[in-house]
């Protein structure tokens, strides 16, 4: 088989490196399923996934729903118990006493730490460093609280500051930093007095209020109407490069994708089928999922209004719980049709995720040497 199966990279400027993910869900079974000894099931939401993510970088996450982009961004902040894998970190200069910890696993020479291997009592900094930006605006702000209670919390749980007057100015700031000015005039409202838009500078500017080095954003503008998502995804690419931030960009959208990211890996139920520099997977791509993805990218018609396309393949998203065998694609794959010779192999084994061109890769048999 290829010599060049995908591993991924511990260098001195990777921020993250997730190594063979999985996270199964186990399915509760009744009380009468066990005393028939029915098998316990389990919901394959993440099933080896293997990528890396370089300091400044923006990595991003696509796929359709339910193929495990959320389960992966939780496992890197450790949301979820992981079955299997590790999540190696390269911490900032904050919190290197934690990581001087003697039980703290050391997975490179240059710092990278195995989160897994935190104790809990001390994984709070790394909740401080890393930060989550939720999908929805509303879901994701207390309805009771004024904007100055949501971003005096994270501020409280990690004890920073210590006066009023402090704690003020730091708010003032973050609102300034999302551009809500002046400060003061949106400090006091409830997130119900703000526009989708404000609303989501909020959940940014609450992400970045404690300085964090990376950030999961989780669908960060999927929810928002389409004439202001350009604004708040500016927004976001302005404060990452003047603060230094790296992301992980989760996304359903590919071109979306393509335009915020500097690297895409396209997942399929559990597993990367295609990684590789955005401009080229979205432009060129090679597996055959990606190549119906790109086709299902709605083009704008002269009137202006999105054309909404059907995705060119066959049948629905199999359940994760019971993932096809060998390619996991193979029963909606039309490439199939034109390669019939390639069905058993597709049908029966896995095909692994391989470089087919210089920082391309791709999990597909049309590639792989069988
Ligand atoms: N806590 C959970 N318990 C059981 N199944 C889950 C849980 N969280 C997610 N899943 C399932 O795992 C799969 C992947 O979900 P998710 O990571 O949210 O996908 P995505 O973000 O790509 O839409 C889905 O089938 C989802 O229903
Ligand atoms: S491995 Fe086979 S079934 Fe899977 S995407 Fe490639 S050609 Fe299709
Ligand atoms: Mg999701």
């Amino acid at each position: 088989m290829g010599e060049n199966i995908y591993k991924p990279v511990y260098s001195k400027d990777t921020k993250l490196v997730v190594s063979d993910l999985k996270v199964y869900f186990p399915i509760r079974r009744s009380f009468i399923d066990v005393l028939r000894g029915k098998p316990r099931l389990y919901v394959k939401a993440v099933d080896g996934v293997s990528f890396d993510v370089k300091e400044g970088e923006v990595f991003a996450l696509a796929g359709e729903s339910g193929c495990g982009k959320t389960t992966t961004g939780k496992s890197i902040l450790r949301l979820n118990e992981i079955t299997e894998g590790s999540i190696g970190y390269l911490p900032s200069k904050k919190i290197e006493n934690v990581v001087k910890l003697p039980m703290v696993k050391k997975l490179s020479e240059h710092g990278h730490i195995d989160l897994y291997s935190i104790p809990d009592k001390y994984f709070k900094p790394f909740r401080q460093d890393i930060q989550m930006i939720w999908q929805d605006p509303f879901g994701s702000l207390n309805p009771r609280r004024t904007i100055f209670e949501i971003l005096e919390e994270p501020l409280d749980i990690h004890g920073i500051s210590s006066t009023k007057e402090e704690r003020t100015e730091i708010i003032a700031k973050a609102l300034e930093e999302v551009k809500l000015t002046p400060p003061e005039e949106f400090m006091w409202r409830y997130p119900h007095m703000l526009s989708g838009g404000q609303r989501q500078r909020v959940v940014i500017s609450r992400a970045l209020i404690l300085k964090p080095s990376l950030v999961i954003a989780d669908e960060p503008v999927s929810m928002l109407d389409v004439s202001i998502r350009a604004e708040i995804l500016q927004l976001m690419m302005d404060l990452k490069k003047r603060l230094g931030l790296t992301y992980i960009f989760i996304t359903h959208d590919l071109a979306l994708a393509r335009y915020i990211s500097n690297r895409i890996a396209v997942m399929y139920l559990g597993k990367i089928v295609e990684m590789g520099d955005a401009r080229k997977v979205v432009e060129d791509p090679y597996h055959p999922y990606t190549k119906a993805l790109v086709e299902a990218i709605p083009e704008p018609d002269p009137q202006r209004r999105f054309i909404i396309k059907e995705l060119p393949i066959k049948g629905e998203v199999p359940s994760p719980i019971n993932v096809p065998s060998g390619c996991r694609f193979h029963p909606r794959c039309i490439a199939l049709d034109k390669h019939p010779e390639l069905a058993e192999l597709c049908k029966t084994k896995e095909p692994p995720l391989i470089e087919v061109a210089p920082g391309r890769y791709v999990a597909c048999w049309l590639y792989a040497k069988k």
